[in-house]
């Protein structure tokens, strides 16, 4: 399904907030795939940006547009400011994190146990929003532990609403708060699409994009005919040029879609610039590892951005070193494909 111009709708694709996964190397290599999709950074706690290195968590590259800042927090203050710096930095969005289950979010206060205190919830969308012009949204689970009742998640949502919030990102799964890793959180709870697509019943007027377990276009457009957006979250990470059909299948453009190789060599040019930063080579190249997923050669493209010998030479040839080897081994595969051909 194209997204129709005049319905241009800036969450129907967008790739998941991922804690050391999406950073800012990472989104810049997302970038290359796909011009279009929404990238979230990972999780910033509001007390970390109060006290830390604000340049160091907020810094991006311009080529990241559309980018969304995901804060963690539960006091209204301080994720106010937090929101605030997030705008000043450049960000199109903020992103308040109530769907992380792990425990040591938990003794924060922040996370996924939020969802039992929605009235905390909307004091801190409505600090957010008051401090910025950029959309605030939230991103949530279903429910909490083994708690079913649509109710809960409804009510959430309308009290979360009431205080300026018109964006839901829905993570379809509920959040066991004990007992459950953060891996397990993502796997065990059943994911219940059902219960979003009932949210967006109820509430016609938000914006409510669903998330979790989505790997094929045919599920992601058949969402995008029920709810506003689908975001991806490990199949970005995994399989990234998965991605290079989202700007033409899902936004429309004419535009080709770039080939892994020019993928890879433009991440070997922000390389170079990167190095002359002091940026370490693997901090880009492992996020890479994944682009010729399931392809001839793909094992030894990871193979070589890998090397931890040759990473810690921090050349960036290693990436066309990495491209011409799976170059190599898929014009192997053409010939024994042509052997075999000219006996058949
Ligand atoms: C490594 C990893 C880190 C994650 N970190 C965050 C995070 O910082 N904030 C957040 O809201 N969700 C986080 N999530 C959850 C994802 O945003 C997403 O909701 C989840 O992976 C389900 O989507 P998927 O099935 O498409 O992967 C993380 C997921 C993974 C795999």
């Amino acid at each position: 399904m194209t997204v129709r111009p005049d319905s241009i709708n800036r969450w129907a694709l967008s790739v998941a907030p991922m804690m050391d996964w999406t950073d800012r190397h990472c989104r810049y290599f997302l970038r290359q795939v796909s011009k279009r999709v929404r990238l979230y950074t990972e999780m910033i706690t509001a007390p970390a940006l109060m006290h830390g290195d604000v340049a160091r968590h907020l810094d991006f590259d311009p080529a990241e547009h559309p980018v969304a800042l995901q804060l963690g927090g539960s006091d209204p203050a301080e994720l106010a400011r937090a929101a605030h710096l997030g705008e000043q930095w450049g960000y199109d969005e903020v992103n308040l994190n109530c769907g992380c289950p792990s425990e040591r979010v938990q003794t924060g206060s922040f996370g996924a146990c939020l969802m039992a205190d929605p009235a905390l919830v909307a004091a801190c969308v409505k600090a957010m929003r008051d401090a910025v012009a950029v959309p605030v949204t939230v991103k949530h689970r279903i429910g909490l532990d083994h708690d079913e009742r649509y109710a809960f998640v409804r009510d959430f949502v309308g009290t979360v609403a009431e205080a300026g919030c018109g964006v839901f990102i829905v993570h379809a799964r509920n959040a066991v708060l004990r007992g459950l890793s953060p891996k397990e959180n993502r796997e065990i709870p059943p994911l219940r699409y059902e219960v979003v697509a009932r949210l967006k019943r109820d509430f016609p007027e938000l914006t409510i994009v669903i998330n979790g377990g989505f790997t094929r276009w045919d599920a992601i457009e058949k969402e995008l005919g029920v709810v506003d957006g689908v975001m991806l979250g490990r199949v970005a990470y995994h399989d990234p040029y998965f991605l290079a059909e989202a700007d033409r299948r899902i936004f429309g453009d004419a535009a080709p879609v770039p080939t892994r190789a020019a993928i890879a060599r433009s991440l070997a040019d922000y390389a170079r610039r990167e190095a002359r930063r002091g940026t370490p080579l693997r901090a880009i190249t492992r996020h890479a590892l994944g682009l010729y997923h399931a392809t001839p050669g793909g094992r030894h493209f990871r193979r070589i951005l890998s090397d931890a010998a040759k990473l810690a030479g921090g050349d960036a040839t290693l990436i066309d070193e990495a491209l011409r080897a799976v170059e190599h081994t898929a014009g192997e595969a053409d010939d024994a494909r042509e052997r075999t051909d000219s006996v058949a």
